[in-house]
């Protein structure tokens, strides 16, 4: 079995941030998303990983993650020239998958399930389907197994309709009226049909090779294609309010550990993890939080479920339910919640006349003003 992560694609939804970066090293609790799957293919035994990058943040991914050792993985990169559509990357990845079977993996997801025991129910069932015991009526070997969790608004993902013997009979990508509530997770296990499908299926009405309409190929061909439907949460993260709640999510996980200094008149509360080389001075940070090495944390309050990048500098402000990307400058902001704040930022209370609201904002950027 070999894993194939999808870290290329455009990141349009979380602009400006991707104007400059990877929307997949993007950090949750200061670790960037893509890594957690990459743990999480580990973990489930696979040890060859393709990942597909875009020509734009290709580099910022092979260098995050290089060949893949520190992960205990061995990383070959696939880089696609356009955005072509999730199918797409399989095409272009053919050469690296050979007629292996593959777990596909989408690099802005997160799930709390990790994936050892979806790939084990694929291997198990594929396993038993090859190999029937004397007595046994002879099961059908699943071409393809889809993750499937319940959602409020599916029109934003690939959906499923089940049929009443609970099997999968229709896949349509992010229908204006969706035959169900169950959404597509990012996480799917194929065979080698899967190349014959995505082969025969043509661009849909957004210019995109369809993952959801290869698989459903699979089905109109005859396939099988079983689902699970997931138990704990999943984030598509490539939002900010879904990337913040996933944020939220992985931070209620934290053990406390402070490795930085924090001086005698800063209160440190729950679950907070300070880094190593962090400064915090007469502050207080209520968990869970993290703050990154290298930050300075100064007369400030870093409420529950905020991560603080490297190289910060908070003074004088309080923040919380926010993420801060390295070597950003916060001053004397009173209050700052429900953020997401980019690299190299400053974000500070202007004191000149008249009093007005100054901004040097980039393109595609959203400022919510009290
Ligand atoms: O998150 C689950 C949803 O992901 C599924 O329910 C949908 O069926 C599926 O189509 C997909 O929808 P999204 O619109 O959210 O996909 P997105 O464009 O965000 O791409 C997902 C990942 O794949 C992301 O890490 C970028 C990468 N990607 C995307 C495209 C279109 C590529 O590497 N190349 C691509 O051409």
């Amino acid at each position: 079995m070999k894993g194939l992560i999808l870290s290329g694609g455009a990141g349009t939804r979380l602009r400006p941030i991707t104007h400059t970066s990877a929307k997949q090293l993007v950090p949750i609790a200061n670790r960037p998303i893509l890594f957690y799957g990459i743990d999480d293919m580990a973990a489930a035994g696979i040890t060859e990983v393709g990942i597909v990058i875009s020509p734009a943040t290709g580099h910022e991914i092979r260098d995050a993650v290089g060949d893949g050792s520190t992960f205990g993985v061995s990383v070959t990169y696939i880089t696609q020239d356009e955005p072509l559509g999730l199918a797409h990357c399989v095409q272009i990845a053919h050469d690296f998958l050979g007629d292996d079977d593959f777990v596909m993996y989408l690099g802005d997801n997160m799930l709390e399930q990790g994936l050892a025991g979806f790939v084990a129910q694929f291997e198990d069932t594929r396993t038993a389907a090859n190999t029937p015991q004397l007595g046994e009526a002879p099961t059908v070997s699943p071409a393809a197994q889809i993750l499937l969790a319940e959602v409020d608004d599916p029109t934003s993902f690939g959906v499923a309709e089940l049929n009443e013997a609970d099997q999968v009979i229709r896949l349509v990508e992010k229908p204006s009226n969706p035959p169900s509530n169950l959404a597509l997770v990012g996480v799917y296990l194929f065979d080698k049909t899967i190349h014959e499908a995505v082969a025969a299926i043509e661009p849909s009405p957004r210019g995109e090779l369809e993952i959801t309409d290869a698989i459903q190929r699979l089905i109109d061909d005859g396939h099988t294609v079983v689902h699970d439907v997931l138990s704990g949460w999943w984030i598509d993260t490539g939002k900010k309010d879904p990337l913040l709640e996933c944020n939220r999510l992985v931070l209620d996980s934290l053990e406390q550990r402070i490795d930085g200094a924090v001086d005698a008149d800063s209160i440190v509360e729950g679950r907070v993890v300070v880094e190593g080389g962090a400064t915090v001075i007469n502050s207080t940070i209520r968990g869970p939080a993290v703050i990154g090495a290298g930050s300075v944390i100064d007369h400030s309050h870093i409420g529950p479920y905020s991560s603080v990048g490297i190289d910060c500098r908070i003074t004088r402000s309080e923040i919380d339910n926010s993420v801060v990307l390295r070597r950003s400058v916060i001053t004397d902001i009173p209050r700052l919640t429900d953020s997401l704040i980019g690299r190299d930022t400053e974000v500070e209370r202007d004191q000149r006349r008249p009093r007005a609201t100054r901004l040097m904002i980039g393109d595609h950027c959203h400022i919510g003003i009290e």
